[in-house]
């Protein structure tokens, strides 16, 4: 029985932890990473985008199914356009070196979020890694990529109202299930609402990020900047989920009742 021991000094039985089924990761503190060591923005940006390789290997290995990636939100576009331009670029030198590895390991990558709007050659290297990939059976690597959780919300509700207009749906028969096939999440079925929510760099809130299927996620803050976050961080997150009560608005147990 292997014993986990983290750099906390935790240790947990690894056969006693719950490992959650979805996580979903708010990738902060890239920028500041950088300015502490007196390097440009993109610097730590592309030590982000290694730690994403380490990240999704380590929640693979652990048994996760999906991990979903805050790599772009609807808002960043305001950053500067050398930044802009830089995150486009990530995602193509991440699946350039990084596909062979995410088929090895059984992976397949999804994405959440408005990719028609990406530059032509991102957009490309993401649907041709999703393809690649698309024999995998093991973790699902779900990229939000222009994602906005506003949007997402305002745009389903559109879809459901043309429905509507057009007779297919009455609303009476509009529920959570049918919401749920409405939102950017709907390739995820049943794991579309993520068990943990994690953000690093110790920001306290969730920044647009799955909105409505976060309703019931566990959320973790840790103070570790993106580039720096390991296996051992996951571990942690993962650790603090196992002992948490999860009782989606009813009682612990039967005798409390
Ligand atoms: C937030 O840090 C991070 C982002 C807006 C970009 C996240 C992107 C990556 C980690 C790389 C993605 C890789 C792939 C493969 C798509 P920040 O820049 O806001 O940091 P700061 O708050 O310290 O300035």
């Amino acid at each position: 029985m292997a014993l986990f021991k983290t750099k906390e000094s935790i240790v947990i039985d690894d056969a006693q932890l719950k490992i959650p089924q979805h996580i979903a990761i708010i990738m902060d503190g890239n920028g500041r990473w950088a300015k502490k060591r007196m390097m440009p923005r993109a610097a730590g940006h592309k030590a982000g985008m290694n730690t994403v390789k380490r990240i999704s290997s380590s929640a693979s290995e652990l048994g996760v199914k999906v991990l979903t990636l805050y790599a772009f939100s609807t808002e960043n576009w305001s950053r500067p356009s050398d930044e802009v331009n830089f995150l486009m670029q990530l995602p193509i030198n991440f699946f350039n070196d990084f596909v062979p590895d995410l088929i090895k390991n059984n992976i397949r990558v999804a994405i959440t979020g408005n990719i028609e709007a990406l530059p032509n050659a991102t957009r490309n290297a993401v649907l041709q890694a999703v393809e690649q990939t698309a024999g995998g059976t093991g973790m699902i690597l779900n990229f939000a990529m222009n994602y906005g959780g506003q949007v997402e919300i305002v745009n389903a509700t559109k879809v459901i109202a043309e429905a509507v207009e057009k007779g297919q749906i009455n609303i009476a028969d509009i529920n959570s299930t049918t919401f749920a096939t409405a939102l950017q999440t709907a390739h995820l079925g049943d794991l579309a609402a993520p068990d943990l929510m994690i953000r690093t760099s110790g920001e306290l809130r969730l920044s647009n990020f799955l909105p409505y299927q976060a309703a019931y996620s566990e959320l973790y803050f840790t103070d570790v900047l993106w580039p720096d976050y390991s296996a051992d961080d996951l571990l942690l997150a993962v650790q603090s989920y196992t002992k948490r009560d999860r009782r989606f608005g009813g009682l612990k147990d039967e005798s409390e009742k």
